[in-house]
């Protein structure tokens, strides 16, 4: 199925604080590389057939490359993101006025912190929400008012895993992989509940941010380094694409991170 994602090319990607374990201001990254390390990911989404639309990248807002934390569209309603850090506060409203530039007028300010895409992944009939680090548990209520969608608590406990993006990912609408240490011993209980069937992904593929990876339902585009859980996906009959995007790894994202499901 073709799907619709919004990006927002790193013209302005660096990495100069630190609001995650990854980010290290000292050692900075490479804007060149990231740029197109970035335009092979958007190129591997056109090739699949899926429409990229763009978000215009602003001054001083390094890390909003990192579209995955904007909102979450669910049925065209866009739930915005409040952003924990004050280095990324001003990509909430954004975002926002993207989309309603680009005619998607269902959308709601958050009342409560929350960053998106980053802890909000969208199933068939549920939504799968983190929290522990950034997003308050308190925003998955008001999502799952505003969405009109099941939303189901997660507990984050793995600062390396700050975003339920770096440690699930949704292999179609009713199954996921994920690193079952980023959770607490409770939210581990309730994934088994839920999906008795998940790929289980070891530490080395997590902490390469392998569940950092977007599926179409039939490919996968994942990190090239995450290779154990390359294999298993390939068992389990789905096609796996394999990006380099390590630059942007330095400010803790990868695929997923870069990327905003914008669901009609
Ligand atoms: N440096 C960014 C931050 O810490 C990385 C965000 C990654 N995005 C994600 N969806 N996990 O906020």
């Amino acid at each position: 199925m073709t799907r619709h994602y919004l990006m927002c090319r790193p013209d302005h990607f660096a990495v100069e604080y630190a609001i995650n374990p990854w980010m290290d201001p000292e050692a900075g990254a490479d804007r060149e590389v990231a740029i197109r390390q970035w335009e092979g990911l958007k190129s591997t989404y056109e090739d699949l057939g899926h429409r990229v639309s763009l978000i215009d990248p602003v001054e001083g807002l390094p890390d909003m490359v990192f579209a995955a934390n904007g909102a979450l569209v669910v049925g065209g309603r866009v739930y915005g993101a409040r952003f924990t850090h004050p280095e990324r506060a001003a990509e909430g409203p954004a975002y926002l006025e993207w989309f309603t530039a680009n005619g998607y007028h269902a959308s709601r300010e958050a009342e409560f912190t929350n960053e998106g895409e980053g802890d909000f992944l969208t199933l068939d009939h549920l939504v799968l929400a983190g929290t522990g680090f950034r997003t308050d548990v308190a925003a998955h209520g008001e999502a799952q008012e505003f969405l009109g969608r099941p939303v189901v608590s997660l507990r984050l406990v793995d600062p390396r895993f700050y975003h339920l993006d770096t440690a699930l990912f949704p292999l179609n609408g009713h199954n996921v992989a994920y690193f079952p240490g980023a959770f607490s011993v409770g939210s581990q209980e309730v994934l088994r509940n839920l999906f008795p069937d998940a790929v289980i992904a070891n530490e080395d593929d997590a902490t390469v941010l392998g569940l950092n990876a977007v599926s179409d339902g039939t490919h996968v585009v994942i990190n090239a380094e995450a290779t154990d859980l390359q294999l298993e996906l390939k068992r389990r009959g789905l096609e796996v694409i394999p990006v380099e995007l390590s630059e942007l790894r330095k400010a803790g994202g990868g695929p997923k991170c870069c990327t905003l499901e914008i669901r009609g």
